[in-house]
């Protein structure tokens, strides 16, 4: 299987920066699109900022403590890994590989 190829894409100066402040998850503008970024035990991931059922805004929602994302609207809920529909209702949510490189964070698509 071909591992698939990513092209980077600057998102934030830091982590402070994203401006999680006391929220678990923040929006970002990157390239032409929208995502949604989480923090979980001090790791970073992104994934879509809609949500795959009805297209609520994940932003909106909240991180269990398990580490799925919670979509405010239906509480359809997503892992932050690898945004396999937990509760099983059937709609997988995109994820995108995020890293900190020298403290700066990049995302690929
Ligand atoms: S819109 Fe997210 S679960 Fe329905």
């Amino acid at each position: 299987m071909a591992l698939k190829e990513y092209t980077w894409h600057f998102v934030a100066e830091s982590i402070e920066s994203l401006g999680f402040g006391n929220y678990d998850m923040v929006q970002a503008e990157v390239s032409d699109k929208t995502i949604c970024i989480a923090k979980f035990n001090d790791k970073l991931y992104a994934f879509q900022s809609l949500c795959p059922h009805a297209g609520a805004k994940m932003v909106m929602g909240y991180i269990d403590m398990q580490g799925n994302a919670v979509c405010p609207l239906h509480r359809f809920k997503f892992s932050l890994k690898n945004g396999y529909n937990v509760t099983g209702e059937g709609y997988n949510m995109k994820t995108y590989p995020i890293e900190i490189r020298n403290g700066e964070i990049f995302v690929g698509f």
